[in-house]
């Protein structure tokens, strides 16, 4: 049996393991050269993977906040999606839908990124505060009524039923660095400032922690175009004036849970987005006690023409070769703009937060297109999984991320209409990696293979490893390949391993969905494994995302 070599990763992070897309070519010709030696070989024979998991070189912490989500105001992310209102027949706990918190809560959602987005830049918080709510209009999304019913104390009530932190991002764009440190004071002050007391009137005297502070969102666009410089000089304003007041976030009280500052990065690969990066990092290094940033955040889609034209569903085995190989340029994205990191910051002070990636499609037929209504296939699900992969294995420098977008809106955890809810098979792969959050990083190397699709190759299979808080090593394995099984010899340097227990997300077409109609075609099933012959080989199916303790 042949196999592709895995490469050691040349990104300096000391991870092995992962097959990439300039390896292809080489990688390619070696499958070729196979397929042409073994034509008697029957295709859905399952393809062996030797695997092994490395717990001697533990890696970078893999926090929880790479499985971070963001609702914008867009559409029926918040109106509907979260939000019903408190006189709604829909269950719900003070305006707040019951069914979405329950989901929430399972996948243990470490942080939310509101109000935008786009929306955030036009938000002005005042309005969604106290029993009347000012009715402006979102220009950026359909230009509909903002009834501004869902503000402030409905996220942060929002964020306490699913027991996420806040990432609140402010208004650069339209907004004034005093609008923006008085909502930060509202929202933080223990003392009796006018603030505070009207935070108090409105039903919340203690003060509310804010975990994460989003400087504008994309300030070279819908942010306020503008060029890195002009941006710079509004936001070192921004991050001086706009502070957290609560004691238990200052610096020399508790360390680690000080307010982090999340300055805007970049949108791509390009010229423009490597510049962009090289200067705010440059400035960053120059920086003085006066102002401070701990990330830069960076947005990347995964759209393969804009505007976006492929669909959400009814689509084939070409579509999804084609969005899984575009989804995987997010390593090389990551690999470019943390190398100009490394240069100003060597010490990895400042994280890389990719606070929006997902799948962007077209919208669904008969949506309101600027509602960015999309479904949720099993092509989804291993998206998010080769996604996920990529942070933890960048997990050194990328410490947070943020899925775009949580309900209803691009590629979502879970879809509403009126009193129903049916959860994506996104969402099972975020309930599946739960295990990861804040577990270390374990060097795991295998032999992928090769998926090949008409002018598409792909690494047939990923894999992930973590040993988490209790010492329980947790294992991740996507099988690209929709037609092919995959038989994975599990072993673990040093020990024998005996069992691994778990659970596994496949579905029968790579476009299956779930709909309010049928909400289990895509649903995780229990896998489990026993070692023979002192071999433990998991069996997985095409088209699938497992997760898997492993017993020693
Ligand atoms: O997620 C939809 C939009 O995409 C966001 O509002 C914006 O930041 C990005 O361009």
């Amino acid at each position: 049996m042949l196999f592709v070599r895995q490469l050691e990763a040349a990104d300096g992070y000391g991870n092995r393991g992962y097959l990439r897309a300039a390896n292809i070519p080489r990688a390619f010709s070696l499958v070729v050269l196979f397929a042409v030696m073994s034509t008697a070989a029957p295709l859905v024979r399952a393809q062996k993977v030797p695997l092994a998991i490395d717990s001697s070189r533990p890696g970078a912490k893999i926090d929880r906040n790479l499985f971070g989500q963001f609702a914008e105001h867009l559409g029926h992310g918040i109106y509907d999606g979260i939000w019903v209102g408190p006189d709604s027949t829909i269950p719900n706990t003070r305006g707040i839908r019951n069914d979405v918190v329950a989901a929430l809560k399972a996948i243990k959602v470490p942080n939310v990124r509101w109000p935008g987005g786009c929306f955030a830049d036009e938000y002005h918080w005042r309005k969604g505060i106290g029993p009347q709510r000012a009715v402006t209009l979102n220009p950026n999304w359909g230009g509909v009524i903002e009834p501004n019913t869902f503000g402030t104390h409905e996220f942060m009530d929002f964020l306490e039923q699913i027991g996420a932190e806040a990432y609140i991002s402010v208004n650069i764009g339209s907004g004034t660095p005093q609008e923006a440190s008085e909502w930060l004071e509202y929202l933080t002050t223990a003392q009796a400032t006018t603030l505070a007391k009207e935070r108090a009137v409105n039903g919340h005297p203690a003060p509310y922690k804010v975990g994460y502070l989003g400087m504008g969102n994309e300030s070279w666009d819908c942010g306020g175009n503008m060029t890195p410089e002009y941006y710079l000089d509004q936001m070192k304003i921004y991050s001086r004036y706009v502070r957290n007041f609560n004691s238990e976030q200052q610096p020399e009280k508790q360390k680690g849970q000080r307010m982090l500052k999340i300055a805007v990065g970049p949108g791509g690969g390009e010229a423009r987005w490597t510049e962009w990066t090289e200067a705010i990092m440059k400035a960053y290094q120059q920086h003085t006690w006066s102002w401070e940033m701990d990330g830069l955040s960076l947005h990347s889609y995964t759209v393969v023409k804009w505007p976006p034209a492929y669909q959400s569903v009814g689509f084939g085995e070409t579509e999804y070769a084609q969005i899984l190989k575009s989804t995987l340029e997010m390593d090389g994205l990551i690999a470019r703009h943390s190398a100009i990191m490394d240069k100003y910051d060597p010490q990895q002070k400042v994280a890389l937060v990719v606070d929006e990636w997902g799948a962007w499609y077209a919208p669904l037929p008969g949506s309101n297109p600027g509602f960015l209504v999309q479904q949720n296939s099993q092509r989804d699900a291993i998206l998010a999984a080769l996604n996920l992969n990529i942070f933890a294995r960048h997990a050194d420098r990328v410490r947070m991320a943020n899925l775009a977008q949580m309900i209803n809106v691009l590629q979502a955890m879970a879809l509403t209409d009126k009193e129903k809810m049916v959860l994506t098979p996104t969402y099972y792969v975020f309930k599946l990696y739960v295990p990861f959050q804040d577990s270390t990083f374990l060097p795991v190397t295998f032999d992928a293979g090769l998926y090949t699709h008409g002018d598409v190759a792909l690494p047939r299979v990923d894999a992930i490893a973590a040993k988490d808080k209790d010492g329980k090593v947790w294992l991740a394995i996507t099988n690209v390949d929709p037609n092919r099984p995959a038989e994975v010899e599990v072993s673990l340097a040093g020990v024998s391993a005996k069992s691994a227990t778990g659970q596994t997300l496949t579905a029968p077409k790579v476009d299956s969905v779930n709909t309010f109609e049928a909400p289990n075609t895509v649903v995780p099933k229990a896998i489990s494994a026993k070692s023979e012959g002192g071999k433990l080989t998991l069996h997985v199916e095409p088209k699938s995302v497992t997760v898997v303790s492993i017993g020693i």
